[in-house]
């Protein structure tokens, strides 16, 4: 098997988990923002990590995430090799927009690729799970998959592994607004109720064969309609100030529909053309700025890649 000594440069990539219905079930990745990360192999056996950012997050191994699904990888590795991870996060922990996942997705595939790619990507799925399990506490796969695959995709099953469904889209943009407030996805996981009535499922396993199929199909409308949650949603929006404002004046902004991303704080939109999209911003502006509460926001795309080996020309190159 060939290794390549050369360090490498991974572009991994914010996502959107649950897409409103799919509770730990769906995922898109997004074309911004990125973290970065530098791979290189060595000859100490086991995983460094450097942190280049500002956030302070734990650079031990076992509980970094980026570190715990190399370590995981690693065990599934005959040979005694070691690798150093630098990490520069732009997306910021603990906004609702993959930041764990684009740790573990850019750190496993990254790795495999020093390795020779040696590994499927259910299976790049399954280690980087491992750094999702450090951050929640639970090995959900909404985030990691769509940054790994890229694009949109169902996650049918986790166990006993990783079953992974891209799904085609049509065109899509996607308006996020982080408002400065932390929702630890723990502590919004604990919150949940662990029964559901019949007549909600029933709702909601509708939106989400319905979500499926205007995606497959290019189907606005149904897209539109089954963006809807009546299980997760009514118990965590008012963890977020100004959710009902930003998802009332969206829809009347002409958005297709949106909710929490993930876990939240952030919110996302999804319109079918940028000016829609743009428009959205300023309903997110102009929430957050009555509320007196900081924020950021993008208008974006789907990203159609998920994450990307960065090569010498400073240009990116799929690698998956
Ligand atoms: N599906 C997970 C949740 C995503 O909502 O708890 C967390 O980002």
């Amino acid at each position: 098997m060939t290794f390549s000594s050369a360090p490498l440069t991974v572009l991994a990539p914010a996502t959107v988990a649950n897409v409103v219905c799919g509770f730990d079930v769906l995922g898109f990745a997004l074309a911004e923002p990125n973290d970065t990360m530098q791979l290189r192999l060595t000859d100490q056996p086991g995983v460094a990590i450097i942190h280049e950012d500002e956030f302070g997050l734990p650079t031990e191994p076992s509980r970094n995430v980026a570190g715990a699904a190399l370590l995981a990888m690693l065990r599934g590795v005959p040979e005694e090799v070691g690798v150093e991870v630098r990490i520069r996060k732009t997306i910021r922990p603990g906004s609702g927009i993959g930041s764990s996942a684009a740790s573990a997705a850019g750190a496993v595939v990254g790795l495999n690729q020093l390795l020779g790619q040696r590994f499927t990507l259910p299976e790049l799925v399954h280690y980087a799970m491992y750094g999702e399990e450090v951050a929640s506490g639970v090995r959900h796969a909404d985030n990691i998959a769509p940054a790994i695959y890229g694009g949109v995709t169902l996650i049918r099953a986790t166990v006993p592994a990783p079953d992974i469904v891209p799904l085609d889209a049509p065109p899509l943009f996607v308006t996020v607004v982080h408002p400065q407030i932390e929702v630890k996805t723990s502590d919004a996981r604990r919150i949940l109720k662990q029964e559901v009535p019949l007549r909600d499922a029933i709702r909601q396993w509708g939106n989400v064969g319905g979500l499926v199929a205007g995606l497959l199909q290019h189907d606005y409308s149904l897209i539109s309609r089954s963006l809807e949650d009546v299980i997760v949603e009514p118990v965590r929006s008012i963890l977020i100030p100004g959710f009902q404002d930003v998802k009332d004046g969206s829809r009347i902004a002409g958005a297709l529909g949106g909710g929490i991303s993930g876990s939240g704080p952030s919110l996302f939109m999804l319109s079918q053309d940028e000016a829609t999209a743009r428009a959205v911003e300023n309903v997110m502006h102009a929430t957050y700025q009555r509320l007196g509460l900081a924020y950021h926001t993008y208008v974006t795309t789907i990203n159609p890649v998920g994450c990307q080996i960065l090569v010498e020309s400073a240009s990116t190159a799929p690698v998956l």
